[in-house]
């Protein structure tokens, strides 16, 4: 038995980026880290308090026990280490940081059959979407498809001078929760409305058009639906405004609201810090990130 220990950081990320709905995606530089070893027994535990399921029901165990399977590798069980800094279910993509922790620390573990494309492929398959998955693999800013199983991407590297606020609630919100109060249907010109801005957001973060980011953001597919779900985030799109942030976006299903922000603006992170106390809002967290531009790496002792 292979008894080395892999250690995985994953980063998390930021889907939709408003428009862009189950399209577009970016990772950020705030991470969760998964340690596996193959072991006779199943023992998991988190390194940092972070209340995590501990046995079998555990994705990051339960993805990387199919990968063997899938792979006919024989698989006795895992030792698994975590530390989580990616809040959950929170819309910075913590279920995907467990997808690939468990697929990338299979791959390791069984000597890597898969390559990245197979891996981004099964990942996006156990999500639904590529959104959040795809980011979290190779980093950047990513367009993706999920078509017949297969992942259509291009990812494109973003300059650190841009700077994400994560506004995060103090409350949780599900993905399918938040899916479900989506209609069925849209009308023809709300699909064009989104799908002339996602391509819009793409090409302008991408070439630095960053004041077309604001019109680029707006969206019918879904935030109009989700803001009711997530308690004074339009005063909170205001305030991101009021202090110049280029566009502001529920970050995935949410519950996160996250700001695009010019590094230049160096206030921004206390004069929203202090409208966010003011509106009683001290328990929600601002996290000041840049876009991760190297995606999940294998760390070498
Ligand atoms: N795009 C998904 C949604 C979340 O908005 O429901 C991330 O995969």
């Amino acid at each position: 038995m292979n008894k080395a220990m892999i250690k995985i950081r994953i980063p998390a990320t930021s889907a939709n980026i408003g428009s862009g709905f189950d399209s577009l995606g970016l990772a950020v530089n705030m991470y969760n880290y998964v340690y596996m070893e193959e072991s006779d027994s199943l023992e998991i535990s988190s390194k940092d308090g972070t209340i995590i399921p501990t046995n079998e029901s555990n994705l990051i165990y339960k993805t990387a026990k199919y990968l063997f399977e899938e792979c006919g590798r024989p698989f006795k069980s895992l030792k698994i280490e975590q530390i989580n800094n990616v809040p959950i279910a929170r819309g910075l993509g913590s279920s995907s940081t467990c997808i690939i922790g468990g697929l990338v620390g299979a791959n390791e573990l069984m000597g890597c059959p898969l390559s990245k494309d197979e891996l981004i492929n099964l990942a996006a398959a156990m999500e639904g979407h590529p959104d959040n998955s795809t980011p979290a693999m190779i980093g950047g800013l990513v367009t993706a498809v999920l078509d017949n199983k297969k992942v259509y991407y291009v990812k494109q590297e973003i300059d650190s001078a841009l700077k994400f606020a994560a506004i995060v609630p103090d409350f949780e919100l599900k993905t399918s929760d938040a899916r479900r109060v989506l209609p069925q249907q849209i009308a023809h010109k709300d699909g064009v409305f989104n799908l002339s801005r996602a391509a819009l957001m793409s090409v302008s973060l991408y070439s630095g058009n960053y004041n077309n980011l604001r019109v680029a953001a707006d969206d019918r597919l879904h935030q109009p639906y989700r803001l009711s779900l997530i308690n004074k985030a339009e005063q909170v799109f205001d305030i991101c405004y009021k202090n110049s942030a280029y566009a502001v976006y529920i970050s995935g299903a949410g519950s996160t609201l996250m700001a695009i922000v010019d590094d230049k603006q160096i206030d921004f992170e206390q004069k929203t810090r202090d409208a966010l106390d003011e509106m009683g809002l001290g328990e929600w967290k601002l996290h000041m990130l840049s876009v991760d531009n190297a995606g999940t790496v294998v760390l070498k002792d």
